[in-house]
């Protein structure tokens, strides 16, 4: 019976996608827990690639070469561990299992350690790049057993996108860094969308633009910035709704959805102890939206009664300065992150090679990628971006900038809490002096928790009354 080189359980959208990138240069056994979705994919999205579909979880393991390398494209968190628990009975020692979902990292490390115990290889990757990706080549973050990835690499490296520079996918460290990396990666694309959201908001409701207007805006900005999320923007402000004639932008609910990366993204910073503000905006902002009875509601008593006057000549660079820094800001905090992580759970982070892989396949891919890998190249222990050469002197002249929007948006009552917070980040960052003495003297006013002293060493207390 012929062995096929890997096997992919899950055939949604991400999994059939994946299957036909990595038949195009191996042979690959697929298997989806629902048959009638094998079958759909087998008779309808297949052409002439070697791709066997399984229908018994039996003939799938089987139909692999030793060592079976088995994918998982499923939903994260309890169906991973169902599926493992199915798989395990057909596997043997050294087998490796590869789950390219979004799990949580702690599940990852909870899995990679129980199946290390029965002699199993486990890898965590990180997939990004949506299901376009996935088919056409996406940005790979594995993390896990060493040796293992050195048997699925060649796999890997034909299905990543492809940049000069090499593909788009490097083994990123042990145990769960793969899936932590995805995880920051998703929070600093939840940072950006926030940003490019409020930056539309301030567009549309102070300069009273319209979407395909906004559209050239994007557009034209995307010509510096080389972002994948402004490029979708621009478009997503063209497109008409075929049913009304309408711009479709105009007709979706401002209600955000999320799946949890970006919440558990802010969870573990407050855990390690590290701020990721304009990414928590951007988690905020999705919770406030979700509210919308109860904002209409308010918006009946509360209206707004004041409305900036503002020259668009003038207010546009600004804008694009904010989209700019506050950008910036949401990668500083991500790497900072992810630098902290990199410490704490000793995953040793390369993090120009991070920036590296996040260059194409990706949906946080931009321009400001590349200054981010030379900024780690000059210095690999770099604790943040904002004083990096590469950043300073533009982030700096673009802070000055932004106070005039901020202003103005505050004036019209519209929101900037991203852009307002990758600011406040910054300037945070760069104060010598922070106003956190008061903080102590309150806590030791009224808790007697203590403070030290700049003048002397040691702990004091202080009889306030
Ligand atoms: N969609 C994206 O753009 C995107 C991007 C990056 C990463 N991801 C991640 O990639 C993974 C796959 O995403 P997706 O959107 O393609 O699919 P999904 O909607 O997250 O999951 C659906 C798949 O999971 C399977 N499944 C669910 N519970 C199961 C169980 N108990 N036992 C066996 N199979 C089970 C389903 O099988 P049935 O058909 O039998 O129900 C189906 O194949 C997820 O972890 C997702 O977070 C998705």
């Amino acid at each position: 019976m012929k062995k096929y080189e890997i096997g992919l359980f899950g055939l949604s959208v991400m999994g059939q996608n994946l299957a036909l990138n990595i038949a195009r240069n191996h042979s690959i056994a697929v298997y989806n827990r629902t048959t009638s979705k094998t079958e759909n994919f087998i008779n309808n999205k297949v052409d002439n690639q070697e791709i066997k579909a399984a229908y018994e979880l039996e003939d799938f393991v089987s139909s692999l070469e030793k060592p079976r390398k088995v994918m998982l494209m499923i939903q994260a968190g309890k169906p991973v561990d169902l599926v493992i628990d199915g798989l395990l009975p057909y596997l043997e020692k050294d087998d490796i299992i590869i789950d390219g979902g979004n799990s949580h990292f702690e599940d990852t490390n909870r899995r990679l350690n129980n199946l290390k115990e029965k002699g199993i290889r486990y890898l965590g990757v990180g997939i990004s790049g949506g299901e376009y990706g996935a088919l056409h080549g996406p940005s790979i973050m594995p993390g896990g057993n060493e040796n293992a990835y050195a048997e699925v690499s060649d796999i890997m490296e034909d299905a990543a996108a492809k940049t000069e520079k090499g593909a788009c996918v490097s083994y990123l460290g042990p145990q769960s860094a793969g899936h932590y990396v995805k995880m920051v990666h998703n929070g600093i694309e939840y940072g950006i969308m926030e940003v490019l959201a409020e930056i539309y908001d301030y567009l549309r409701k102070v300069l009273q633009l319209k979407p395909a207007e906004m559209g050239d805006i994007f557009a034209e900005w995307n010509q510096d910035f080389e972002s994948y999320l402004v490029e979708i923007t621009a478009k997503i402000m063209k497109k008409d709704d075929p049913k009304t004639g309408r711009k479709l932008i105009d007709l979706i609910l401002d209600k955000a959805k999320h799946k949890g990366t970006g919440k558990w993204s802010v969870q573990n910073a407050l855990d390690l102890g590290t701020a990721i503000p304009t990414i928590n905006a951007g988690v905020n902002a999705r919770l406030m939206s979700a509210i919308k009875e109860e904002r209409v509601e308010n918006s009946a008593q509360l209206k707004n009664s004041n409305q900036a006057v503002v020259d668009k000549k003038e207010m546009l660079p600004l804008l694009k300065s904010a989209l700019y820094f506050s950008s910036v800001i949401a990668y500083a905090e991500g790497f900072k992150l992810l630098k902290t992580a990199s410490e704490e759970y000793d995953y040793n982070l390369n993090y120009r090679e991070i920036a590296r892989i996040w260059e194409d396949g990706c949906i946080i891919r931009s321009g400001i990628l590349e200054p981010i890998q030379e900024a780690f190249s000059e210095n690999m222990d770099l604790n943040t971006l904002i004083i990096a050469q590469q950043f300073r002197t533009q982030l700096n002249a673009a802070a000055e900038e932004i106070t005039d929007l901020i202003t103005t948006a505050a004036q019209s009552g519209v929101p900037l809490t991203a852009v307002h917070a990758a600011l406040d980040y910054f300037n945070s960052l760069k104060s010598e002096e922070l106003p956190a003495n008061l903080i102590q003297a309150q806590r030791d006013f009224f808790g007697a928790h203590t403070y030290q002293r700049r003048d002397d060493e040691g702990t004091f207390h202080t009889e306030w009354e």
